[in-house]
């Protein structure tokens, strides 16, 4: 876990300084297991990484993490809540971009923002201040009366982040948010991941760009329903002495390895972050020494 005992990085904890914590969670569709016995905890400003490739269970994981699915066994608790009985305490507390794109393409700027801030219960007041405030930080003023559908996938993705934080939870899940997206888009996009982790948020991100593994304090790689391997990137690839996080993919997903069926293997990304100030300053100890540059 990163973020020690700072004051932020408690803001977004239950009272064990933990956000999240799952164990034995399952989810079952009739006789198939989508998300088999997955247990891991995500500390108070950390940002986790759930990496896997499609169909491994990652979305399902997190629409139980949500309050949206009910598991089927297992325990889970997000920001001290329970998912069986508090699914409306965590809701409240959590922001959710989901993997399908989250805003409503036919509105403008402004009208989804104005709508999501309702849903929070924001005075409107306050939604017009967050507004200003969020528009300037991404640079996007000039298209507050634009319709979503006309702005570039790389900007509707970071608005969609912008939006789902405008009632600053305290832990915000992004699914498969860059997939699809250009590499330099996709380098701010997780510029914007840091400084919505550095402000005290905790972010669960799920990706199947194994190349992403590297912009995260721990990773858990999902291979058909259950975490295959879990720890900062530098670890699992001590651990597993592999130069990268897609060689450990593409072992953990062999089915001579643990029994589970071969996967597509993951696409890379072309490099890292235009700058990785933000993380660096939070975590100098990380490993910046190993990069994908598969294509
Ligand atoms: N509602 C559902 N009914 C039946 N099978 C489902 C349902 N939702 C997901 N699955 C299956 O569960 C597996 C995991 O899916 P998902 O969680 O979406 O994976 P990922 O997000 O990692 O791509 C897939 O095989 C998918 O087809
Ligand atoms: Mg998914």
């Amino acid at each position: 876990m990163t973020g020690g005992t700072t004051p932020n990085a408690i803001r977004g904890a239950g009272p064990s300084g933990v956000s999240i914590e799952a164990a034995d969670l399952t989810r079952r569709f009739g006789s198939f297991v989508a998300v088999d016995r997955v247990s891991f905890q995500v500390g108070a400003g950390e940002v986790f990484g759930f990496l896997g490739a499609n169909g491994a269970g990652k979305t399902t994981a997190i629409r139980m993490l949500t309050g949206l699915l009910a598991p089927s066994g297992g325990r889970a608790r997000v920001a001290g809540h329970d998912v069986y009985t508090e699914s409306e305490a965590i809701k409240r507390s959590i922001g959710y971009m989901s993997q399908r794109f989250s805003l409503y393409e036919d509105l403008t700027v402004w009208e989804n923002v104005r709508l999501y801030g309702g849903i929070y219960d924001l005075p409107s007041r306050e939604i017009r201040a967050r507004a200003d405030q969020m528009l300037s930080r991404l640079g996007l003023e000039h298209a507050r009366s634009q319709q979503v559908r006309a702005l570039p996938l790389g900007w509707r993705q970071k608005l969609a982040l912008s939006v789902a934080l405008l009632h600053r939870p305290r832990i915000v899940f992004l699914d498969e948010p860059t997939s699809g997206v250009d590499p330099v888009t996709r380098r701010q996009f997780w510029e914007l991941i840091y400084e919505t982790a550095a402000a005290g948020t905790t972010v669960l991100v799920s990706t199947h760009y194994m190349d992403e593994a590297e912009y995260c304090d721990r990773i858990s790689i999902m291979v058909a329903g259950r975490i295959g391997a879990l720890g900062t990137p530098k670890e699992l690839k001590e651990r597993f002495a592999v130069p990268s996080i897609d060689e450990l993919f593409v072992r953990l997903a062999r089915p001579s390895s643990n029994g589970a069926p071969p996967q597509t293997p993951p696409r890379s990304l072309a490099g890292p972050p235009a700058s990785r100030s933000a993380l660096s300053q939070r975590d100098p100890e990380r490993d910046r020494g190993t990069k994908d540059e598969k294509s």
